[in-house]
Parts: C-alpha cells; structure tokens; sequence
C-alpha cells in the first residue's frame, strides 16, 4: 500500500493508471475509520481495478464554533485497516497541499457553489459546511482522477449534494451511495459514537427504532406527514435527546414528499454529540 502525501505525487500515480488502461475507485474520508468506511472500501474493490482512500481533515467545512482540532485522528491504526483491506492508495494531503493559502480569514479560496439544496436540514444547523465539503471533494477528485468515487447514505443529503456538483460540472466520475452500517442495536456508526458516555450510548439506538416506527407508520398508509413528524419529535425528545428535525422528504430532492420516494431524516443532539441517522420508506436499500 502506497501513502502519497502531495497533489504532485498522487496525479503521477492517476494518471500512470490510467495510461496503463487501469481504473480508479475512490473513497474520501477524514479518517477515524469505522466498519462504516470500510464496507465503502469493499465496495469500491467492485468497482475498478485499483483503489484510492484519502484520510483528510478538511478545515473548510468546519465553523468556527466546531472543534477542528478535536476531531479524532487515528493515523496509524487507519494505515493498518486500510492495509488489511488491500487498499492500494491512501492519500493523505497536508492542508497546505489542499489549501496553499492561509485560511485565516483569506478569501482567496474559490469555493464550489451549493444548490439551495444545501441550505437546509444539516446547512441549516451548519451554514457553510456543505461549501466546503463540495470544494474539498471537486478538489480531491482533480487530485486522484478517479472513475468511481463511493459515498454513504449515512449522509444522505452530502451524497445528494455531490451527486448534484458531478451533474452540474459534468465530472467524469460515477457516484456510488451505499448503505448506512449499524451496530447491532441499530445506531448508525460513526465517528461521533465514541464521545457518548455509556448511559447515552444505551439511549442512542432510538432514534433508529424511531425511524422504523415511522416507517411503518406511513408504509400503514398514513399520510399526514406533519402529524407523523411532531409525534416522533415529541417521542424523541422525551427521551432526553434534542431534536434539530425528523423529516420525510423526497429522496432524490429532498423537497416535499412524493408516494414512491421517501426518505426519513433526523438529526438530534443526546449530551452534546450530534447524532444523524435516516431510513429510506420504499426501498430496503
Ligand atoms: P467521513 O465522515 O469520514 O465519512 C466518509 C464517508 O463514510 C462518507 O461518505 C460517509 O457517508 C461514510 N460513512 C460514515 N459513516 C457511515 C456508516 N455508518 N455507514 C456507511 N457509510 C458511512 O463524510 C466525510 O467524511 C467528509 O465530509 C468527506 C466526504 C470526506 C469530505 O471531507
């Protein structure tokens, strides 16, 4: 397994597969990896003929008041599951390699600009971040060059977001959504899990119980989705969790539900870790 640490380095590598008739898959993270990240590595071992992963904490689409620097870094033991996956690329760029220029209040950076689309749900709570995942994304793609490039449903409105720039761009690149890995009890892994205490960790599977309540609520034929909606706000919040929304939207706009694909969002605070989970209403995908 090779680790490229420069944009130089990681094109020569792209582009001498590809001379080579060689495809690329590729899977973005900002590491701390989980059996969720890993299952998008398998897939992407489906997917072409050699595999890239980046491990980048991306200081864009952070706000100030969110801890950049808290965010977990696992460097070596990331190294050591990614060799074990067979992973032939690890990409890891100084942020000087992706933002050569001073930050700090520079406003040199040209950033990719967001659908409307972005302004809601997770924008909403977090103005600015899906900017910064967009720019971070386009620009690791012109890096690794790839052909295919894998993404969790764990995000669904992230996925949707990139979807939409490689649409609207036209990048040569075909976007894979897989689906959310759970622990047995149903929380959604994530990166986030570890900083709940045990007594919250007991809690936190209900937003998935949530989820599948309201999913057969409204697969029952109940359609009156704002009802669906406060009732589970309200069971969720009695249950000592915070809730920002829990939302049935159409799953390829996000805008009003439509009969044949929904989606259930939620998004909810327990102690101060920000859980996100959703469930797909017509589909077990
Ligand atoms: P990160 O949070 O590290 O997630 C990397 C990828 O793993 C994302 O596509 C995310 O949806 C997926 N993922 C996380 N938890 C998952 C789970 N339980 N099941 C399935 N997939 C899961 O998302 C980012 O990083 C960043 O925003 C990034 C796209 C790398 C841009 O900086």
């Amino acid at each position: 397994m090779k680790v490229i640490k420069t944009i130089a380095a990681m094109k020569v590598w792209s582009d001498a597969c590809h001379t080579k008739g060689e495809s690329i898959s590729f899977v973005p993270t900002m590491g701390n990896l989980h059996s969720g990240h890993l299952s998008l590595v398998d897939t992407a071992m489906t997917l072409a003929d050699k595999v890239v992963v980046s491990i980048y904490v991306n200081p864009t689409q952070f706000a100030a008041n969110e801890d950049l620097d808290k965010y977990p870094r696992t460097e070596a033991q990331d190294l050591q599951l990614l060799e074990s996956k067979n992973v032939d690329v690890v990409f890891m760029p100084a942020s000087g390699e992706m933002y050569p220029h001073n930050i700090n209040g520079n406003k040199s950076i040209e950033y990719i600009d967001v659908p409307e689309l972005a302004q809601q749900l997770e924008g909403r709570a977090r103005p600015d971040h899906f900017r910064g995942v967009a720019t971070i994304v386009k620009k690791l793609f012109d890096c690794v060059l790839p052909d295919h490039a894998v993404f969790g449903e764990k995000d669904f409105q992230q996925l949707l977001i990139v979807k939409n720039m490689v649409a609207v761009l036209g990048l040569n690149v075909i976007i894979h959504g897989e689906k959310i890995i759970r622990d047995e009890d149903g929380l959604a892994k994530s990166s986030r899990n570890q900083f709940l205490t045990t007594a919250l960790r007991q809690k936190a599977p209900i937003l998935h119980q949530a989820l599948i309540s309201a999913r057969k609520e409204i697969l029952s034929g109940n359609v009156n989705y704002a009802v669906i909606e406060s009732q589970f706000i309200d069971f969720i919040n009695n249950n000592g969790f915070g809730v920002d929304y829990f939302t049935i939207r159409d799953a390829v706009t996000l805008g009003l539900p439509t009969v044949h694909n929904r989606v259930i969002l939620v998004a909810a605070t327990l102690g101060s870790t920000r859980l996100l989970d959703n469930l797909r209403v017509d589909s077990t995908k």
